[in-house]
């Protein structure tokens, strides 16, 4: 319980911290990371101070999409260790008071779990039905026009039955069928195991998806103002996306995770490209996510209008009572240190300051405390099947995925000297947390500042959001009663003008200790928090 009686206090005011397990401290010198590597930088992600850590999939996995095809949702990938290991990281974890989120793929499993092994046995096969299987269209070929988001049909021959299945993204990723009430219950058991073994929550896997049209209908064309994914498609994903039935799935799990003390979390990968669906995943504030991923903000530029647009109309549109969630950088996207910010650490602080300062839960993704950028990938390191397929047009997923740099050393930290990592460790000598250990005015030492203050600060941890006016190229905005948050997010010097306050918190540090009454001028990419 918070200072302000809120119990979600601890998540809602707390930071959030995505581990790509592959990718972050491996133990045993095999150059894949594991879960007793991040047993052992607890310590790091405490004095980080977030309040809790994601998970991307630690399950068993034959990595056609990297941990995102499931073979067995409740063991550990032996790549990763045991579920003993698993036990023991929740546990070490808690003691530091960081909560551990899982993350659940309920769309689609391996081609090679259990289930489907047993589905293509035959169309009279126990697990049959937990898949979308269908007969030919009636002129043959696939059933009908749907396109998987990893490219060509979404639907694949099953030579055997004449039936074909559906994949929404690669052919080893079947889709489950969500209308089935035994992938329900099968699902309620597998949040249950994780949820008994102290597990806070889950990321949800692209949970808009997970049910499709019951009459399979035909996606319609796509027109000129479609994003570009759905144009390169062809087909708007109207049939095998959004549909309205995932909601009464994630309402089930939600009053599941109600029957546990305390609530458990549910955060939905909720792609979308409009707010006002993403508001939908919250239901009335109290009945589905607890948290949907913002698309439309991470998929923003860094620019004040913009950003500061999709920011009010999500505080606009979600119900009272939801709670937004703030992200610069996954697994799936170039990290926020490139993207947004091409490499530039003042940039790289306004966006970090704006991800801490906002109300909602952020975020980071690993190696956004260090402002690290994409690691350097050739056409011969490639893994990611998307970027096998469609490189050089697109080169896949491996940049924002490839090892943490935690020294400036032979192996990064990461792993052993001499050790080949999975995927290219980059040059740890340009960017590494021993290195900005050691600097007072480092990324990380920033990054720490501005979670220490959120996290000691009702007004930056659970006060509502208002914007104030202020000139073009800046964003200016009050939290709570007392806390003002001004960024220059432009090329040129601004003055903002009345404000009051000391500064708490600057991307330039010789700011803090400020007292301003009236106006702070702010150099090129800057940003300061304002207390009185
Ligand atoms: C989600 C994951 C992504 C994966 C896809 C299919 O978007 O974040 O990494 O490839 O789902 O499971």
């Amino acid at each position: 319980m918070g200072q302000t009686g809120d119990p979600d206090r601890w998540w809602h005011g707390g930071v959030f911290y995505q581990i790509y397990p592959r990718s972050f401290a491996d133990s045993n010198g095999d150059g894949v990371g594991d879960l007793p590597g991040i047993i052992s930088r607890l310590d790091y992600l405490e004095r980080l101070g977030v309040a809790g850590i994601w998970l991307s999939p630690v399950t068993v996995s034959p990595n056609r999409d990297w941990g995102y095809d499931v073979a067995d949702y409740c063991d550990i990938d032996p790549d990763y260790g045991t579920l003993a290991d698993l036990d023991t990281l929740v546990r070490a974890a808690g003691r530091r008071g960081i909560a551990v989120l899982l993350d659940l793929v309920p769309n689609h499993t391996s081609d090679q779990h259990p289930w489907f092994v047993d589905a293509r046995s035959g169309p009279t096969a126990t697990y049959r039905d937990y898949y979308v299987w269908s007969d030919p269209s009636p002129g043959g070929g696939p059933p009908n026009n749907w396109v998987s988001i990893f490219g060509g049909s979404a639907w694949e021959l099953d030579g055997a039955s004449g039936q074909y299945f559906l994949h929404n993204f690669e052919t080893q990723q079947p889709d489950l069928n969500w209308w089935s009430e035994d992938v329900r219950e099968s699902f309620d058991d597998i949040v249950r195991f994780w949820w008994d073994r102290g597990v806070a929550g889950f990321r949800i896997d692209v949970c808009n998806m997970m049910i499709k049209d019951a009459e399979l209908r035909d996606n319609p064309p796509a027109t000129a103002d479609d994003p570009i994914e759905q144009r390169l498609m062809g087909v708007k994903s109207v049939y095998n996306s959004d549909r309205p039935e995932a909601h009464d799935i994630l309402m089930r799990w939600r009053a599941l995770a109600d029957t546990y003390a305390p609530g458990r979390l549910l955060i939905g990968e909720t792609n979308v490209e409009q707010l006002s669906v993403l508001a939908q995943f919250y239901g009335s504030g109290n009945d589905e996510l607890h948290g949907g991923f913002n698309f439309p903000f991470i998929n923003a530029p860094l620019d004040a209008g913009a950003m500061r647009t999709i920011v009010e109309r999500t505080e606009t549109l979600l119900a009272p009572g939801a709670w937004p969630i703030w992200t610069g950088s996954n697994h799936d996207v170039s990290r926020l240190a490139t993207r947004w910010a091409g490499g530039d650490l003042s940039r790289v602080r306004c966006a970090l300051l704006l991800l801490l300062t906002l109300r909602g839960t952020p975020f980071l993704y690993q190696g956004d405390e260090i402002g690290l950028t994409d690691g350097p990938i050739e056409q011969t390191d490639v893994l990611d099947a998307v970027g096998i397929r469609f490189w050089p047009h697109y080169k896949g997923r491996d940049p924002e995925r490839t090892p943490m740099p935690w020294a400036n050393a032979p192996g990064g930290g990461f792993t052993e000297p001499g050790v080949p990592t999975w995927l290219p460790m980059g040059d740890p000598t340009a960017c590494n947390v021993a290195d900005q250990e050691a600097e007072p005015d480092s990324v990380l030492a920033f990054t720490r500042r501005a979670i220490a203050l959120r996290t000691g600060s009702d007004d930056l941890s659970v006060g509502p959001y208002r914007s104030l006016s202020s000139p073009e190229g800046t964003w200016a905005f009050v939290r709570g009663g007392h806390t003002t948050v001004v960024v220059n997010m432009s090329d040129a010097p601004q003055a903002i003008s009345a404000l009051r306050g000391t500064v708490t918190l600057g991307t330039d540090r010789a700011l803090e200790g400020t007292a301003v009454e009236g106006t702070l001028e702010m150099p090129p990419w800057s940003g300061a928090v304002l207390e009185r």
